[in-house]
C-alpha cells in the first residue's frame, strides 16, 4: 500500500476572507485529523469566529480551498453542509425556553433532515433510544421533563450541545463554550468534550485557558487571520508571539 498519509478530516488551505478590504482570515492554512479535538485561541478578532463561519458556509472564502471528509465545500450552501455532518455551537444558547429539556432534544432530531427521510420518527423507538444517550452524554437525564427556560446558564449549553449530537455530527464546532459559566460547570464542560470526542472530532474556540488545558489537546493560536503558533498548550503558552499579541495582554 503506498497510502502514507490519512485524509485530514478538514482542511482549510490558504483561505482569505475579507470584509471592505479587511482580512478577517489571511492565507490561513490547518488541517484537524479524524478523531482529534483541536482548541482554537487568539485574540479579540483574529478571526476565530470567521474561520467558523466559512467551514460551515455561512461566509464565502475569497481566496482558498475548504475541504471536510475529502469534500469541496466552496460551492455548497449552509444545509448541504450541515447535511455532510457538521454541527456547529453559537457562543449564546438557542435552546426553546417554553419545552421541556426532552422536547428540545426531539425538536432537534426531527429538524434532521437526513434522519426524516430515513425514518418515521414519531413516536419510534429508536427516536427515544437517541433522545436517551445524549441525555445520558449530557448528564441531563434527570431534568428530562423540565423547561429549559429553567435551566442554569451552563445547563443550557450542555442541553445545545446535545440538540447538535442528535443529529450525529462528525464534526462538531463550538465557539466558546464556557463563557459566563461557573468554575465547576466550566469543568464538567471540558468533561463532556472529552467524552465527546472518544466518538466525533471536535473543534472548539475558547479564551479560557485553564479550560483549553483541561482539554489536554493540540492548540492553535490564531492572529490577524493566521496560525501563529501550534503545539502543546505548554509550548504554545510559552511562545514569545503568542505572549506578546494574546496571554501577556
Ligand atoms: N460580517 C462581518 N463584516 C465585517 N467585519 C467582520 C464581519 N465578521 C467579522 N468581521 C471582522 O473580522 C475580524 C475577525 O472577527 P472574528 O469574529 O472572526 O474574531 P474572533 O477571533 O472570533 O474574535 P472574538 O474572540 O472576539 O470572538 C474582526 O475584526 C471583525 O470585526
Ligand atoms: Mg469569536
Amino acid at each position: 500500500m503506498d497510502t502514507l498519509t490519512t485524509p485530514s478530516l478538514l482542511y482549510l488551505n490558504g483561505v482569505t476572507v475579507s470584509f471592505d478590504g479587511f482580512r478577517a482570515l489571511n492565507n490561513l492554512s490547518l488541517a484537524v485529523e479524524p478523531g482529534e479535538m483541536r482548541a482554537i485561541i487568539g485574540p479579540n478578532g483574529a478571526g476565530k469566529t470567521t474561520m467558523m463561519d466559512v467551514i460551515t458556509g455561512k461566509t464565502r472564502a475569497d481566496d482558498g480551498e475548504v475541504f471536510f471528509d475529502e469534500q469541496d465545500l466552496s460551492r455548497l450552501d449552509e444545509a448541504d453542509i450541515a447535511d455532510l455532518g457538521i454541527g456547529r455551537k453559537f457562543q449564546k444558547p438557542t435552546v426553546f425556553e417554553s419545552h421541556t429539556v426532552e422536547d428540545n432534544l426531539r425538536l432537534a432530531l426531527r429538524c434532521d433532515r437526513k434522519a426524516r427521510a430515513a425514518l418515521l420518527w414519531r413516536e419510534s423507538a429508536d427516536e427515544r433510544r437517541r433522545i436517551d444517550r445524549v441525555l445520558d452524554t449530557i448528564r441531563l437525564g434527570g431534568l428530562r421533563h423540565v423547561l429549559a427556560g429553567s435551566l442554569s446558564h451552563g445547563q443550557k449549553q450542555w442541553l445545545e450541545i446535545g440538540m447538535l449530537l442528535a443529529q450525529e455530527p462528525k464534526l462538531l464546532l463550538v465557539d466558546e463554550p464556557v463563557a459566563g459559566m461557573t468554575d465547576v460547570e466550566t469543568q464538567q464542560t471540558a468533561e463532556l468534550l472529552r467524552h465527546i470526542n472518544q466518538d466525533r472530532t471536535v473543534v472548539v474556540v475558547e479564551h479560557d485557558m485553564a479550560f483549553v488545558r483541561e482539554l489536554g489537546v493540540k492548540v492553535t493560536c490564531l492572529h490577524e487571520g493566521s496560525v501563529l503558533a501550534e503545539g502543546t498548550i505548554d509550548q504554545v503558552s510559552q511562545n514569545e508571539r503568542v505572549i506578546e499579541v494574546y496571554l501577556g495582554r
